[in-house]
């Protein structure tokens, strides 16, 4: 199994890390515009590899892609992220040249690849990647509900005071701070509804918490969060490599699910070797699916943006 990343910077790195760290692929590649950056970040990953104990190949390369070459699933991390105060959309600008450029460019070494769309504006950038390939859409995923479930179960199990393992919950729709939709509904705490254990007030907190959680981290840091986008993005890479079959809310092209067509947007889908191998659809109630109406609203005023 050969994985690219694209974008050697926090997130591309981080996941470079995760994956390297969980041992299941045989290469991976960080590819990266700026002279020497990746192949210093690879040769101080590898570095790592006695301690951490993993047998990945990390190699690094300035932007040349013949390096990627048949590569089974490819990562797009390129672009600028957002500074505080800024939305993820703001981005679109700049990110989008750069995406649909990186995406071409994969394509033409890796034609059979898997690819996962991290940069932001993602839902839009992964509609862009939809419009600018000819890839089948089970071959292009964006990542973003597997962070924003992690960052989800992360609140639960602070309102909870419960161990994060003893937490599950999902969250679906646009990954903004406006359109995500935390599915506290169907979240539990080993099998029992949260709202067994915690009020209704301080549910919709965890809602909030959840859906501005990558702007607290951009606030305290000064730029956008890496390590759980890294780990996040290295749970579908695996998934797909091992054939897990997981089910992860990831931004995939509708075609009537969830009564919407033509948009990329958070949904549950199951993941594995052929990549998208299918898209739930869970039985929601109206306030729920007015919600992610609503999401989708948002996600299309954005790809309204693109120059398609
Ligand atoms: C986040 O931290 C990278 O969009 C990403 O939410």
């Amino acid at each position: 199994m050969k994985v690219t990343v694209v974008g050697a910077g926090a997130v591309g790195a981080s996941c470079a890390e995760y994956i390297a760290i969980k041992d299941f692929a045989s290469e991976v590649v960080l590819l990266d515009i700026k002279e020497g950056y990746a192949e210093g970040k690879a040769m101080d990953l590898m570095q790592t590899a006695s301690l951490n104990g993993f047998d990945t190949k990390i190699t690094g390369t300035t932007n040349d892609y013949t390096k990627t070459a048949n590569s089974d699933v490819v990562v797009i991390t390129s672009g600028i992220p957002r500074k505080p105060g800024m939305t993820r959309e703001e981005l679109i600008g700049i990110n989008a040249g750069i995406v649909k450029t990186v995406a071409a460019n994969l394509i033409e070494h890796s034609p059979n690849t898997i690819m996962i769309v991290v940069s932001n504006p993602m839902d839009t950038m992964t509609y862009l990647v939809h419009k600018a390939t000819n890839l089948p859409k089970e071959r292009i995923i964006g990542m973003g509900g597997a962070l924003d479930s992690a960052r989800f179960k992360y609140r639960l199990a602070e309102a909870l005071g419960a161990p994060i393992s003893d937490v599950d919950g999902m969250v679906i729709g646009g990954h903004s701070d406006k359109g995500m939709v935390p599915l506290t509904r169907l979240a539990t705490r080993n099998s029992v509804p949260v709202s067994e254990f915690i009020s209704e007030e301080r549910l919709d907190q965890v809602k909030e918490d959840t859906k501005v959680g990558g702007a607290t981290l951009t606030k305290l840091l000064g730029t956008s969060a890496w390590y759980a986008p890294g780990a996040a993005v290295s749970g579908l890479v695996q998934a797909i490599a091992c054939d897990q079959k997981k089910i992860f809310p990831c931004s995939a092209l509708l075609e009537g699910e969830y009564g919407l067509n033509d948009i990329s947007i958070g949904v549950p889908v199951v993941l594995g070797r052929n990549g998208i191998e299918k898209i739930v659809e869970i039985e929601l109630n109206d306030a729920e699916k007015a919600k992610i109406q609503e999401s989708a609203e948002g996600v299309r005023k954005t790809n309204g943006l693109l120059d398609l």
